[in-house]
């Protein structure tokens, strides 16, 4: 995969239409607390307002020689009280802001955990990580902070010029016709800013993306000394968020210092024709000094909206990247979380298995994987699945799971289409061990009851016994809770299967999948988990897809496959008798005399 251009989810950001009603969707639960904040901040901007108008009081009084300590007290409580009153509000804004944050990464977790693993499987995770870690930061200041600088920089904007209209209407067109000249450009700047933060984000999901990659085959990545390799694709994306990072500074700079220059600027020609028209004795000076202190008064309201439009593009382009999460497809969520049931509601005692015509590709365009499977387990006892490697054993397993849905034909078990289950009534009756028998981060309890949160130390005690891990339990400086290591790197093989079959028997499945469960482990290992799978299904329907014929051949049932087929269901015995492809899987593998 080329990290330069890693297209991954569904490219298309939001319409500027889209974006302002996400952006109100997540303000909107706290709508409360941005007015509050919001009020906060106009109630210090009037503080702020008045003290031009006290100061050409003043100024008046000093000429006629009457008293100002009043006013000057009056001046000082003024600035105390409104710099408190901000003060909370800013607090005020910052908490909703982390609130929207939370929001923001609480739906983002929940929905990626229920994503399908067609979607899943299209987007490297790293990539999905960053939306819920980076993305998220940036809606903090969008959501808040620039939603009350948007309008408060509003309503002062408009109070000052309401002011200096009252003030001097000539030297008031002069101002704005400077900030109307700079505000222009700025304009222009904007949308740039947006599309650089987009590319910036981006680039971070890559870093993730490429460390992901690294850390994900860590020990092939050092054996292969591909360590400078490696890290060179990571700082590239590194760059590249680097690279977008200044650019998208740099115009929010310009944008930045557009306001200070539109005032001073203005402050000039102010100062051109108000000087003027003092000498004319059209205004009087405290007239052209009260106007001056507008116009620097006009400095914060103004480069509050910048500031809130150019939070506004960060943050319009946070809101497309984590919109287009919002758009994979999920799964329906569980209507009950935590613990689930024991026995499954739907039914108890061994589950019935039933493929009917069915075919399957992992996607349109791709090549069948399935084409007119065909077969019955009908209740408890043993079948096996055995055929070439990407004949397709283990998609049968992904079937039954509905971890995919089938292209055509039919899957049911206990002859109930699955497409009828509920997922998570479908999937409690089901334990299942796949391929590689994950082991997850954490400990070797936690490990063993992640599948049946409800288990007993008793039933834990039990089930180590059957799989032999008793002895490694006891061999572990901490026992139980001594911690197996990112992905149980601190586990052998062996270990991690007989820790994946353990944990799927601890949830007392009416059907369970073994895919190659045995694979690592020794003859004698195997031969003991045999005998326990053997007396598992009495009770139980259990499938396996069989690595070693040697473990298979007293099964109840055998279905060979080939290249995406059924080509023979029967026992061992019929099918050495019958079965061409078998006969010669038993002469390599169990040494038998093919025919
Ligand atoms: N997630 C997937 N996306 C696309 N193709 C897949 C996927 N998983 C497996 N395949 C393909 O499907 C075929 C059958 O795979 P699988 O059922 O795992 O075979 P088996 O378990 O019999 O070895 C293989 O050719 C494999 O390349
Ligand atoms: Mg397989």
């Amino acid at each position: 995969m080329n990290t330069a251009s890693a297209p991954t989810t569904d490219e298309t950001s939001l319409s500027a239409r889209e974006t302002v009603k996400a952006l109100g969707a997540y303000v909107r639960p706290h709508r409360w607390a941005v007015g509050l904040g919001l009020l906060c901040a106009l109630v210090g901007a009037a503080g702020g307002l008045l003290q031009p108008l006290a100061t050409k009081t003043l100024v008046d009084r000093l000429a006629t020689g009457e008293t100002v300590a009043g006013i000057l007290l009056a001046l000082t409580a003024l600035v105390v009280l409104g710099t408190a009153v901000e003060a909370f509000g800013a607090y005020v804004l910052e908490r909703t802001a982390e609130s929207v944050v939370l929001a923001a990464r609480r739906t983002l977790v929940g929905r990626l955990l229920r994503l399908r693993i067609a979607e899943w499987e299209r987007i490297p995770p790293g990539d999905l990580m960053s939306r819920v870690t980076s993305d998220t930061t940036l809606l903090r200041a969008v959501s808040t902070q620039a939603v009350v600088s948007a309008a408060t920089g509003a309503v002062a904007f408009v109070a000052a010029i309401v002011m200096m209209a009252f003030l001097d209407v000539v030297l008031l067109a002069v101002t704005l016709g400077v900030v109307v000249l700079v505000g222009g450009a700025v304009a222009l700047v904007m949308p740039r800013i947006a599309r650089a933060t987009e590319r910036s984000q981006e680039a971070v999901g890559e870093i993730s993306v490429a460390l992901e990659r690294a850390f994900g085959a860590f020990r092939t990545v050092k054996a292969s000394g591909a360590e400078e390799r490696e890290t060179a694709r990571v700082e590239a994306a590194a760059r590249r968020a680097w690279r977008h990072g200044v650019k998208s500074a740099k115009w929010e700079a310009v944008a930045g210092s557009a306001d200070e220059l539109a005032v001073q600027l203005a402050f000039l020609a102010v100062l051109a024709v108000g000087g003027a028209r003092v000498a004319s004795g059209e205004i009087p000076v405290s007239t052209l000094i009260a106007f001056l202190l507008y116009l620097f008064y006009l400095i914060e309201p103004v480069s509050r909206l910048v500031d809130a439009v150019s939070s506004y593009q960060e943050g319009a382009a946070a809101i497309s990247r984590i919109a287009q999460v919002e758009r994979l497809a999920a799964e329906p969520p569980a209507r009950q979380v935590g613990a689930l049931p024991r026995q499954c509601a739907a039914g108890t005692g061994p589950a019935s298995v039933r493929f009917e015509d069915v075919s399957f590709r992992y996607r349109a365009g791709l090549p069948y994987i399935h084409q007119h499977v065909t077969f019955e387990v009908p209740g408890a006892g043993m079948t096996a699945f055995v055929g070439p490697s990407g004949a397709g054993k283990s998609t049968v397993f992904a079937l039954i799971e509905r971890f995919y849905e089938a292209t055509g034909g039919r899957v049911l078990v206990d002859a109930k289409d699955v497409q009828d289950w509920s997922l998570p009534q479908l999937r409690s009756a089901i334990g299942y061990v796949e391929q590689d028998a994950p082991v997850l981060a954490g400990t070797l309890r936690e490990n063993l009851v992640f599948a049946a949160p409800g288990a007993t130390d008793d039933d834990i005690r039990d089930v180590l016994a059957r799989t032999r891990l008793d002895t490694l339990v006891e061999r572990l400086p901490h026992g139980l809770d001594t911690p197996v290591g990112h992905r149980g790197s601190k586990l052998s093989g062996g270990e991690r299967q007989r820790i994946a079959i353990a944990r799927a028997l601890l949830r007392r499945p009416r059907l369970l999948l073994l895919d190659e469960a045995t694979s690592q482990l020794d003859a004698v290992g195997e031969l003991a988990l045999r005998d326990v799978v053997t007396e598992v299904a009495r009770e139980t329907t259990v499938l396996v897809v069989a690595h070693r014929l040697s473990t298979v051949t007293g099964a109840d049932r055998i279905v060979v496959m080939d290249a995406g087929r059924v080509r023979a269901v029967g026992t061992h015995e019929e099918l050495v008798a019958q079965d061409l492809l078998y006969a010669q899987l038993a002469a390599t593998q169990l040494l038998a005399p093919a025919r």
